[in-house]
């Protein structure tokens, strides 16, 4: 970790700020060993690696800390960074774009292997503060942890231990994993300041109703639930059919129909003619995804309204993507009265169930 981390990171328990002590190891500007102290309720958190810990089952669910353990091993297997990245990134979170990252200070809520971290720091973002439960951290940070202007930090995103100093907060792909995606969304945005703005990325239930009767069933009563080596040989008998019928079908018939407007547009077309660019290992890497995660909604429009209908919101986009997933994205005019809240256990349970 930078020391700049400092004026940004706080206490999970009681909001203080933190001071570092008994650095024990450093390389340039990264701290790699040392301990985070809160001088209000004394508690102490790890900086193990180059990485701030500070995840605890004092106040984070086991669900969401299994999915985290899941994750960590579905992103060690496909590990890479890819230059594609960067425009699905801006598909995804669209109509955000490049340029509106320059000298902002962003959240990043669930960064993964932090491929999206790189690409909003290599942006012009001033700081880029990337937060996970899972130890897939060390793969971020080894990932993206030397840019000058990234902070990864182990923690959950509904116990975010951060000020609130962000213009710009967003989430790829990660509420939708949380036992209460809301809780989640309610958290980052509240590290928003007045003028701010936030972004995420979420599975659809519209259009998805083969993941949510087929897939989904698979996966809770057994692919969740399996050893990550004993998972690949069943997400390659997922893998092979979708590439083929991605790649050699639908990419070639979506060319077809920009000319013969008259073909009719078929099943999950618009999903599968975008991710038939990709390669065997991207298109392997999504699969992996769908059957390794512990907790999966595929949320409504409704749903994401209703997260959306708040007062001190304006500019709401909610833009259906590829036909399957939502985008949501608002302005933050005003900040919540609660400013000092934390999560409370209490919040933990209350959507989606
Ligand atoms: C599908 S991955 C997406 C990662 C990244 N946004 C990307 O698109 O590359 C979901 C990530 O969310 C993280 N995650 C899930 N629940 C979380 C929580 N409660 N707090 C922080 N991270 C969480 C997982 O550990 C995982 O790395
Ligand atoms: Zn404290």
């Amino acid at each position: 970790m930078k020391e700049s981390l400092l004026s940004f990171i706080r206490c999970i328990f009681c909001r203080h700020e933190l001071s570092l002590a008994d650095i024990s190891a450093a390389s340039g500007s990264e701290i790699l060993e040392a301990k985070l102290a809160c001088n209000n309720c004394q508690a102490q958190f790890p900086v193990h690696n180059g990485v701030p810990r500070l995840v605890s089952t004092q106040v984070s669910v086991k669900e969401d800390l299994n999915t985290g353990a899941k994750f960590a091993v579905s992103w060690n297997k496909f590990s890479r960074l890819d230059a594609r990245y960067f425009k699905q990134f801006f598909d995804w979170i669209a109509p955000v774009k490049p340029e509106d990252l320059k000298d902002k200070v962003v959240l990043e809520a669930g960064c993964g292997k932090g491929r999206h971290t790189q690409i909003v720091a290599e942006c012009g973002a001033q700081e880029v503060v990337a937060v996970d439960i899972g130890d897939v951290v060390d793969l971020a940070y080894a990932n993206v942890g030397h840019l000058p202007n990234v902070h990864i930090v182990q923690s959950d995103i509904n116990v975010l231990p951060l000020a609130r100093v962000f213009d710009f907060a967003f989430s790829v792909g990660v509420l939708h994993h949380m036992l209460n995606p809301r809780c989640g969304f309610e958290s980052m945005t509240k590290l928003v300041k007045a003028g701010g703005s936030v972004c995420v990325w979420l599975y659809g239930r519209e259009n998805n109703g083969w993941i949510v009767n087929v897939i989904s069933p698979l996966r809770n009563a057994f692919t969740s639930k399996i050893p990550g080596p004993a998972l690949t040989p069943i997400a390659w008998l997922f893998t092979v059919p979708l590439y083929a019928v991605a790649k050699g079908l639908m990419v070639p018939y979506a060319r077809m129909q920009k000319k013969a407007k008259w073909l009719p547009e078929l099943f999950y077309q618009e999903y599968l003619a975008y991710i038939g660019k990709f390669d065997f290992n991207e298109i392997e890497s999504i699969v992996y995804d769908h059957l390794i995660a512990p907790v999966a909604y595929y949320i409504p429009r409704s749903e994401v309204e209703s997260w959306f209908n708040q007062k001190r919101f304006t500019n709401k986009v909610i833009r259906w993507h590829n036909k399957n997933s939502w985008t949501a994205c608002a302005k933050i005019e005003d900040v919540p009265s609660d400013s000092t809240a934390t999560a409370k256990p209490e919040m933990l349970f209350f959507a989606n169930k």
